[in-house]
């Protein structure tokens, strides 16, 4: 069974119609990824997913269960867990205590583990642990963000544009970090405009355009073919 399925669904701001009729699955361990372009929809799907825009119309499948309509705790209680566009970590906070908030999912268990696991895999987040976060450069914000997310255990990460303003040197940690907790048994579901990195990564993947999945596949498939190739890859044609 897939971990999540995704069945037509649709997300609508007003008369604005921003996901239009999406389906793909996501299987348990793999990384999937959504690619496309700047306002395709790729947010909005993801926002849906955790319940933090409403789905107009569709099914969102989770272990089985139809979650749409559930409140967004609920979902990161049952470890789908999203890291937004954008970080909105707590600036005035210190690191460990935007960590410690990632973690109030666990009730009263011990958060010692998850932090010293986020710790090992960030280090600088662990040199940093008293700072307060809006000190923290771009790319540890990033890191802190995810690292927040990782304290909630997720069964299933969805990342939003992770890479999204860094540096190439970043661009790069962020990467090897994505696949380091994938490595270590979380399935990820990754929404990048960096395409090529992401489909190099992925095991599957789904091309959005204008609200609609208009390829999907597995990533090795879609980092061939020539039309995602000429829109995302930067490969002219050809012809
Ligand atoms: N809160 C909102 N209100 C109205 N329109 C929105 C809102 N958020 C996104 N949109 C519109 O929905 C479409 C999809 O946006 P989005 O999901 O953010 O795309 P992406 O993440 O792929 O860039 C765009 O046309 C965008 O302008
Ligand atoms: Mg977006």
């Amino acid at each position: 069974m897939a971990l999540l399925e995704v069945r037509d669904l649709w997300v609508r701001y007003g008369s604005v119609e921003a996901v239009r009729g999406v389906s793909f699955a996501v299987e348990p361990g793999e990384i999937s990824t959504l690619i496309g372009a700047n306002g395709a929809g790729k947010s909005s799907t993801l926002l849906a997913l955790s319940g933090l825009v409403r789905a107009s119309e569709g099914e969102i499948l989770y272990e089985g269960q139809n979650i749409a309509g559930w409140k967004t705790d609920r979902i990161v209680k049952a470890g789908l867990v999203q890291v937004a566009e954008g970080r909105a970590i707590l600036g005035p906070l210190t690191v460990a205590e935007n960590l410690e908030l990632g973690g109030w999912t666990r009730g009263g268990a011990s958060l010692r583990p998850d932090l010293h696991r986020v710790y090992d895999l960030f280090p600088r987040l662990g040199d940093r642990r008293r700072q307060l976060a809006g000190t923290l450069s771009g790319g540890e914000q990033q890191m802190l963000a995810i690292g927040r997310a990782l304290m909630a255990r997720p069964k299933l990460l969805l990342l939003d544009e992770p890479s999204m303003g860094l540096a190439p040197l970043l661009i790069n940690a962020v990467f090897e970090i994505i696949q380091n907790i994938h490595a270590e048994g979380t399935t990820v579901l990754l929404v990048e405009q960096n395409a090529r990195k992401a489909l190099k990564i992925s095991r599957t993947a789904a091309v959005l355009e204008n609200g609609k999945i208009v390829r999907r596949g597995l990533a090795a498939d879609l980092f061939h073919d020539p039309a995602v190739a000429q829109a995302f890859l930067g490969v002219r044609s050809q012809h």
